[in-house]
């Protein structure tokens, strides 16, 4: 019991050291969702692959939008559709706050 708690804690002050070294200090989407998103868009919103936008210090109205018009369907785009499909609003306003903080490259 008391090692869970520890565990839980563990892992908490692990999520918070990673999204305060993106220099997220606005935004706090779940942990685990940015590190998807990290492995294309980069966790600093800099993208390592030319197929992908950087998100860094993109508007974040914009970066909202997309966001719901790829999990509407309404941009097509196969893995970001996969990505946008469970997100909450809430969820996706949180990831466009994030991505939009982050100093641009
Ligand atoms: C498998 C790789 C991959 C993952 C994982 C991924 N993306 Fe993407 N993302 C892309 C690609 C590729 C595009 C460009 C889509 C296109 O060509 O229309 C894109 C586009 C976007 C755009 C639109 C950018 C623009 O300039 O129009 C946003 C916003 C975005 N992604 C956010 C996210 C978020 C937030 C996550 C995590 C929940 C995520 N992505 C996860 C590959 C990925």
């Amino acid at each position: 019991m008391r090692q869970d708690r520890a565990l839980a804690w563990g892992a908490a002050i692990v999520l918070a050291a990673t999204v305060a070294a993106a220099g997220a200090a606005l935004a706090e989407p779940r942990g685990s969702v940015i590190e998807e998103c990290a492995a294309c868009h980069g966790l600093d919103g800099i993208a390592r692959d030319t197929e992908v936008p950087h998100l860094a210090g993109q508007n974040e109205r914009y970066l909202f939008n997309q966001m719901m018009a790829f999990r509407s369907g309404k941009r097509t785009h196969k893995e970001m559709r996969y990505m946008a499909r469970h997100m909450s609003g809430q969820e996706i306003a949180a990831l466009a706050a994030y991505y939009a903080a982050l100093p641009p490259r």
